[in-house]
């Protein structure tokens, strides 16, 4: 692993989406915290000049970074500077060297479309900026398997695997790797995180929001490849993982994947796809587009901890609420009182929007009837200050070679190996209407264990 300290940050696609919404948002906080000491560059093609940009980094905090900091701005602003120009160009890419400086590390966030990857990659390679440096990638990284596969070899011309920063937003949220600390930290969990006391295991994510202008894009994705195989199956890893051996950053990368192998290819039967009513009418989706805006499925995990208890995942937008959980449901106590069953217990991690860990017991209802009432032990999740960004902390992780938060290339084609198959040839959509869970069909998914239990 290389941790040497990167001296400049390049991004691409910087009058983007990405950069508006997440990217000038957590460089001012980096800058707030001194972790911007150099050069700031945004490249684009966009006709913009210098101030221009300012001004849209300025607009961007104002609009999603809760305001300028009188801190953080300032110095970000003090540190930006811009490119405008064609990445065919390689007079574009010399530019951005000379902006450099006399930087020898730096960072290139790539936060364009992977089609672009490879051009920028050979151009910062022929211009020099390329040296010594490293590359964040947006996901989703490729669009199967073999692209996946194929982008790296694209990548790996340029920059070696311990280069390469696969980001993926949710593996920098607090509540996500929570779920780790939380699993190995406590004593009494661990010992019931098995087949034995976990009956199923449900993942929501629910969006009660739209394509929200981004149907040009989300119609070359879908749900499942814009949020199942990268942030849901990281949650899947990150539940279902052993305790890796030794505090290696590596060591915890490899249990993450090991989860993945284990994880059967989904079959068609498993997989309920949704699309909700005026989809269509979205610009940028093509006429009569077949794209999931819903997906219900069933995880089997064939390891020695899981095997026959299903992982379900769903997620979807225009659903009723925007909140995104897991609840591990736990095996039914036989029956020891005359009145109906007591309800089930279950381990409840809510990641978003309010991180919250509980766990959902039974008591005796108040009366005179032995029977059972379920009640939450609640923890509220965040202690200490530190609220860093998720797209803050992976910047700044990038910047320093910390590649822990970070998908390996063997892990994210053995995600796209598990739904490759479905996405070849997936199951008609159904449609749904806006406000609701989505298509009924999907309540077959769990119905045998329960149903879902949808996040309020
Ligand atoms: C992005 C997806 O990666 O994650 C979006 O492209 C989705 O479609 C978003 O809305 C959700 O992230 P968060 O952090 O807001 O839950």
């Amino acid at each position: 692993m290389d941790q040497t300290q990167s001296d400049a940050l390049v991004f691409f696609g910087a009058t983007g989406d990405l950069a508006y919404k997440q990217i000038f948002p957590s460089l001012q906080r980096l800058a707030k915290r001194g972790k911007l000491n150099m050069p700031v560059i945004g490249v684009a093609k966009a006709g913009w000049n210098l101030e221009q940009f300012k001004d849209r980094a300025k607009d961007s905090v104002e609009k999603n970074g809760g305001g300028a900091d009188p801190v953080g701005m300032p110095k970000l602003l003090e540190r930006l500077e811009y490119v405008d120009g064609d990445y065919n160009e390689l007079s574009t890419f010399q530019q951005v060297r000379q902006k450099m400086g006399s930087a020898k590390h730096p960072v290139h966030y790539l936060a364009i479309p992977p089609s672009l990857f490879g051009k920028v990659n050979d151009q910062l390679k022929a211009s020099g900026c390329a040296d010594g440096g490293r590359v964040i990638v947006e996901k989703p990284f490729g669009h199967d398997r073999a692209s996946a596969s194929a982008l790296s070899a694209e990548i790996h011309r340029v920059f070696d695997e311990d280069h390469i920063f696969r980001i993926d937003h949710y593996l920098g949220k607090n509540s996500v790797q929570n779920v780790i600390f939380f699993r190995f930290a406590n004593t009494f969990l661990e010992p019931i995180w098995n087949r034995q006391f976990v009956e199923s295991v449900q993942i929501t994510m629910a969006e009660q929001f739209g394509v929200l202008g981004r149907g040009a894009f989300y119609d070359g994705v879908g749900a499942i490849r814009d949020v199942v195989q990268n942030h849901l199956l990281q949650v899947v890893s990150n539940i279902a993982m052993e305790p890796p051996p030794c505090t290696d950053m590596e060591a915890l990368r490899d249990e993450r994947m090991k989860v993945l192998k284990s994880v059967q290819t989904l079959e068609p039967h498993d997989l309920v796809r949704g699309q909700f009513k005026g989809y269509l009418d979205e610009p940028g989706v093509k006429p009569g587009s077949q794209v999931e805006t819903f997906a219900a499925l069933k995880l089997h995990i064939n390891s020695w901890r899981w095997r026959d208890v299903p992982f379900f995942i769903r997620t979807g937008k225009s659903l009723p609420v925007t909140a995104t959980e897991v609840i591990a449901k736990l095996r039914q106590t036989p029956p020891v009182f005359s009145e109906k069953l007591t309800p089930q217990n279950y381990v409840r991690f809510r990641l978003s929007p309010t991180p919250v860990i509980a766990i959902g017991g039974s008591v005796k209802e108040a009366g005179d009837r032995l029977r059972g009432c379920m009640v939450e032990l609640e923890a509220g999740q965040e202690c200490g200050t530190n609220d860093l960004l998720p797209y803050e902390e992976l910047i700044e992780d990038a910047m320093r070679g910390n590649q822990t938060w970070f998908a390996r290339q063997d892990y994210v084609e053995a995600a796209w190996r598990i739904l490759d198959p479905v996405l070849a040839e997936p199951p008609a959509v159904i449609s749904y209407d806006p406000g609701t869970w989505g298509p009924k069909e999907s309540d077959a998914l769990t119905a045998n264990c329960g149903g879902w239990m949808n996040p309020k």
